[in-house]
C-alpha cells in the first residue's frame, strides 16, 4: 500500500488492511485460545488515566466495546465521560453505509483540535472502518495526527498497542484483514441488566451490497460449551437478558467439524438455563431452519420476536443482491413461523434503491411488506462500498427517487405498525423494566416479550424488575399504559 509517510520508519505495528486478503476464505482451522492474559508491566500502563470510547453502528460493535473497555480497565484506566480530561480516546467505528463513515471523519476534525491542546492525548480508530483500506489511507493523508488504528481482529492486541502509541512517535496500524480465531476469555465491562452474548464472528454471505464480510472475516462459531458457560455465569450474576450476537445467527455450528450442532441446538439448551430472557440477532432467512423454529415455538425464556431481513421483495433484485432466498421461499418461512407461534412479532431490514431497482421491483417490496406485516423495519436507502460487487453495477436511480421510496416505503410499514400496536389495547403485558424515559424521569421505559417499548408511571424501584402493564394507549413509537400491582413469577 503507498502511504503519504512512506519515508518513515514503520514499526512491526504497521500491518494495513487489504479488501482482496479480506475476501479470501481459507480452509484452515479455527483455532480457539484460552491462554489470554495481559503482561503484568502492562496493567500499570493506564494507572490514574481515563479513557473514553465513541461507539458506532451495531449492536456487534457496541459489544465490542465493551470488551475495549474491560481490556482498558485491566490496564489501569478508567472511564470519563469529559473528553478534555480522557488520556486516550477512541472511536469504534462502522462501515455499513456512507454516513456513518462521514460522522466518524467529521469527529477526527473535532478532535484534531483536542490533539493539538493536549498531545499526550492519545486518539485511536478501531471497529470496521479501520479494516479499510482506502480509510487507512485517507487517514494517513488527511488526519496524521491519529495515534493508533487497530482492526476488529486485533482487539485482543490492545494492550501491545497502546504501549506502543504510547512510545512511538508515528501512527501506530495494526489491522489483520484474515483471521480464522476465536479469543476466549477477553475482559468485558457489562453494566445494567442486559448483557450482549457473541456466538459467532464474521459472515460467508457475501450479499453484493455488504461490506460486513470483509470487514469481520470469515463465520467462526464459538464452542456451545463456551456459549453455555458464558450465559450460566450471566445469570448467576443477575442479568435478566442476554442478546446472543452473530452477523448470521443461522449458520452458527456450519463451521463445527467434530460435532453435528447448530442454532437449533443452541437454543434448545440456552432454553433450560435459568436467565428469564434469551434473544438474537441477525438471522438470515436463507438458513432458518425447520428445527429452530420447532425450538423457538416453545417460548419461555425465548421471545417470540424474531428479527428477519428481507431487504427486497423483489426476486431480480434479490438475485442481484445476492441474498440466496426468493421472495416465495421467504413468505413461506414467515407462514411457518407463524403457524407454529401466532403471537410472533416480526421486523426486518430493507434496503431501497439497489442500483438499477425499478418502480415495478420496488412495488414488490412494498407488498411484501403488506402480505408479512412487520412490526418494525429499519430502512435505509443503498450506499455504495468500494470493494463490493454491487458497487460497480450501474446505477441509474435518481437519488431523489430513491428518497422519495424510502418515504413510501416508511409510510407503508408505520400503518402495520399502528395497527400491531393498536391490538395491545386493553391487554396486560409482562414487561422488563430498563429505565427511566429518555424524556420523562417521572416515567419508566420498559420492553415487553416481543421487544415493544411501554411507557408508564411507577416508582424506580421497578428498575430491573419483571411487572405486568395494562395498555391503554398505543402512539406509533411506544405504547403507553398503566402498572399493574401484581406478583409476576420471575
Ligand atoms: N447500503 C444500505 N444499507 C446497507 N445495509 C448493509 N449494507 C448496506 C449498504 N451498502 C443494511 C442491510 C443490513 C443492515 C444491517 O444494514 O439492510 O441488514
Ligand atoms: Fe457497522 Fe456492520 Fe460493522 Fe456492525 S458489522 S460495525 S453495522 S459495519
Amino acid at each position: 500500500m503507498a502511504t503519504t509517510k512512506s519515508e518513515k520508519d514503520y514499526s512491526i505495528y504497521f500491518q494495513p488492511p487489504s479488501l482482496t486478503d479480506a475476501k479470501k476464505r481459507g480452509k484452515e482451522d479455527i483455532q480457539v485460545h484460552y491462554d489470554f492474559g495481559i503482561p503484568e508491566e502492562l496493567q500499570e500502563l493506564g494507572k490514574d488515566k481515563l479513557y473514553l470510547i465513541q461507539t458506532y453502528g451495531c449492536q456487534m460493535n457496541e459489544h465490542d466495546t465493551e470488551t475495549i473497555k474491560g481490556l482498558l480497565e485491566q490496564m489501569g484506566y478508567r472511564a470519563t465521560e469529559d473528553r478534555h480530561a480522557a488520556d486516550i480516546i477512541l472511536l469504534n467505528t462502522c462501515a455499513v453505509r456512507e454516513n456513518a463513515e462521514d460522522k466518524v471523519f467529521g469527529e477526527l476534525g473535532h478532535l484534531s483540535h483536542l490533539k493539538r491542546e493536549k498531545p499526550s492525548l492519545i486518539l485511536g480508530v478501531c471497529g470496521c472502518m479501520s479494516q479499510e483500506e482506502s480509510v487507512v489511507n485517507r487517514i494517513l493523508k488527511k488526519h496524521p495526527f491519529v495515534d493508533l488504528i487497530f482492526g476488529t481482529h486485533n482487539i485482543h492486541r490492545l494492550p501491545f498497542l497502546v504501549k506502543e502509541a504510547m512510545f512511538s512517535k508515528e501512527m501506530v496500524i495494526e489491522v489483520w484483514s484474515k483471521e480464522g480465531d476465536i479469543i476466549e476469555n477477553l475482559p468485558k465491562k457489562r453494566e445494567g441488566i442486559k448483557a450482549w452474548v457473541n456466538i459467532m464472528y464474521g459472515c460467508d454471505k457475501f450479499c453484493t451490497y455488504c461490506i460486513v464480510p470483509y470487514t469481520r472475516g470469515k463465520e467462526r462459531s464459538r464452542r456451545p460449551e463456551d456459549v453455555i458457560a458464558e450465559v450460566r455465569e450471566l445469570a448467576r450474576q443477575g442479568f435478566k437478558e442476554i442478546m446472543l450476537l452473530g452477523q448470521n445467527v443461522n449458520a452458527y455450528g456450519k463451521d463445527f467439524e467434530d460435532i453435528e450442532y447448530r442454532f437449533g441446538d443452541l437454543m434448545d439448551d440456552i432454553r433450560k438455563i435459568d436467565i428469564p430472557r434469551v434473544r438474537f440477532t441477525t438471522s438470515h432467512p436463507r438458513d432458518f431452519d425447520d428445527h429452530l423454529i420447532e425450538v423457538l415455538a416453545k417460548k419461555g425464556n425465548l421471545m417470540e420476536h424474531i428479527h428477519l431481513p428481507v431487504q427486497s421483495g423483489s426476486n431480480e433484485i434479490l438475485k442481484r443482491m445476492s441474498r440466496k432466498y426468493t421472495r416465495e421461499h421467504y413468505l413461506e418461512l414467515v407462514r411457518k413461523i407463524k403457524a407454529a407461534m401466532p403471537d410472533v412479532v416480526l421486523t426486518t431490514d430493507i434496503i431501497v434503491g439497489f442500483p438499477g431497482e425499478t418502480e415495478e421491483q420496488f412495488e414488490e417490496t412494498i407488498s411484501l411488506v403488506k402480505e408479512v406485516g412487520y412490526d418494525f423495519a429499519f430502512t435505509f436507502i443503498y450506499s455504495p462500498r468500494e470493494g463490493t460487487p454491487a458497487a460497480d453495477m450501474e446505477d441509474s436511480v435518481p437519488q431523489e427517487v430513491k428518497s422519495a421510496r424510502l418515504k413510501r416505503l416508511n409510510d407503508a410499514l408505520n400503518v402495520y405498525m399502528k395497527q400491531s400496536n393498536e391490538r395491545l389495547k386493553g391487554q396486560t403485558l409482562e414487561v422488563l423494566v430498563e429505565g427511566e424515559s429518555k424524556n420523562n424521569a417521572n416515567v419508566l421505559a420498559a420492553r415487553s416479550r416481543t421487544n415493544k417499548l411501554v411507557h408508564f408511571e411507577g416508582p424506580k424501584e421497578l428498575i430491573g424488575q419483571f411487572v405486568k402493564v395494562y395498555i391503554t394507549d398505543t402512539p406509533t413509537f411506544y405504547i403507553k399504559g398503566d402498572w399493574v400491582q401484581e406478583a409476576v413469577a420471575n
